[in-house]
């Protein structure tokens, strides 16, 4: 069923979030701490199964990515390389009444948008996040969390290529945490100053370059509309020249219209080949490829599709919402793609009956072995229904007085509310192919 736009009101959906577990503020007991947040149970299954779903899509179903996991604390060196050091930065104005501080390219008004006053000159804020390595807190101890993912792909360009002896293109995915010391975080997950990306850096010959940004921009769009996102509410964006990040040659913006408007889910950059060519330079090793074809070496280009797990998972929870009437009632769902729903089957003894009792316990043992399962026998199976509705549970089954004699359990679809009688022993293979392929 086609459902309208526009969608999700945040202030129910954060109040399904709280009451439901899907994300929390940091820190809450404490008053919490800005612009930070925790994912709760349902919310770290849904986060979850977004990384799965993309590391599927980019790196186990083609032959031509690889996977990395690189830390997150790395050599000083590699951000003054990489031009962080320099450029990672936003313009800062202060408020010169009440001292509040704002990222002076978001303002509409030369003066404080909070109390009027006058604001200061803007003067460049480094975004990066410092510490120190070890007991001795001075400049040489220095370090930084890392502000990008992409840079320990960078670093460890030669090590992929030498051991998996791949030949271009091909890439290298990575998901991890990065860090941003924002200074206007805001509107709940989707701008935190921890927040996790899920980065490729797509190696390529150069000239070959912008073929394969127009190659990955179309296959990165259409794996958000893939897994659920209404194609309206997702639009691409090319940067502005004045716009492009410091090592990008062009960059498209995959967009969702979030209830405050539109915001990026994830740029697709032509990196050129700053990166390996700063690294080469100041490391002094020789970061150069190969050619066999030709019989040239050269530095590769990248291309580098960044998105935001963060704003992905919140996107695709978001663009789920619906409420539907049900009778006399309304009905609310999260229609979530199946292979991201935080639960993906239900188990519902018709009542909490001592006859009924085993042989849906049975069930459910049977189930989770393969798929995520929960089991509720508590209240009437309508409110459970709901419950699994609410929190976009694709399919339920439910076990009743006829299947302790009958084998055979029923299984109703969330979206259409269709329920079909089911062998058992078929169970496992019929929700296992419902979860894969959709029927
Ligand atoms: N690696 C690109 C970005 O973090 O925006």
């Amino acid at each position: 069923m086609p459902r309208s736009l526009p969608y999700a009101d945040m202030d129910k959906m954060l109040s399904l979030s709280k009451r439901r577990g899907f994300i929390f503020q940091s820190s809450e007991i404490y008053g919490g701490l800005g612009s930070t947040y925790d994912y709760g149970p349902l919310g770290v299954e849904l986060k979850r199964n977004v990384k799965e779903a993309w590391w599927r899509s980019v790196v186990r179903q083609r032959d031509d990515v690889v996977g990395l996991d690189s830390a997150i604390l790395m050599h000083p060196k590699i951000w003054e390389a990489s031009g962080h050091v320099e450029n990672f930065s936003d313009p800062l104005v202060e408020c010169r009444s009440c001292n509040r501080r704002f990222r002076s390219d978001q303002l509409e008004t030369e003066k404080c948008p909070d109390c009027g006053g006058e604001l200061t000159e803007p003067r460049r804020f480094n975004l990066m996040f410092h510490t120190f390595m070890g007991p001795v807190e001075d400049s040489s101890h220095e370090i930084f969390l890392r502000p990008e993912t992409a840079q320990g792909i960078f670093v460890n360009f030669k090590n992929v290529l030498d051991s998996t002896r791949k030949k271009l293109p091909f890439g290298v995915a990575q998901i991890g945490k990065a860090f941003r010391n924002e200074i206007t975080p805001g509107n709940f997950t989707f701008r935190t100053r921890e927040f996790e990306q899920m980065e490729i850096e797509f190696f390529v010959k150069p000239g070959t370059d912008e073929e394969w940004l127009q190659k990955w921009v179309q296959a990165r769009f259409d794996w958000y509309v893939s897994l659920g996102i209404r194609r309206d509410n997702l639009r691409l964006r090319r940067h502005e020249g004045d716009e492009l990040a410091h090592y990008a040659k062009d960059t498209y913006d995959i967009e969702y219209r979030f209830p405050w408007g539109w915001g990026e889910l994830e740029g697709i950059a032509d990196r050129t080949d700053f990166d390996l060519g700063r690294h080469a330079e100041a490391s002094g090793e020789d970061l150069t490829y190969f050619d066999e074809e030709t019989k040239q070496r050269y530095l590769p280009y990248v291309i580098e599709p960044s998105g935001g797990v963060d704003r992905a998972t919140l996107a695709f929870w978001l663009d789920s919402f619906d409420e539907e009437p049900d009778g006399d009632a309304t009905r609310t769902v999260l229609h979530l793609h199946r292979l991201l729903a935080p639960v993906t089957v239900a188990v519902l003894p018709l009542s909490r009956n001592e006859k009924l009792t085993p042989t849906a316990k049975a069930v459910y043992d049977l189930l989770r072995k393969h798929l995520n399962t929960q089991y509720d026998d508590a209240q009437s199976i309508g409110r459970r229904y709901r419950r699994q509705d609410e929190i976009g549970t694709p399919y339920c089954v439910t076990v009743d007085f006829d299947s302790i004699d009958d084998h055979q359990v029923t299984v109703r679809d969330r979206d259409s509310m269709h329920q079909d009688r089911v062998a058992i022993a078929d169970l496992v293979d019929m929700l296992q192919d419902k979860v894969e392929h959709g029927w």
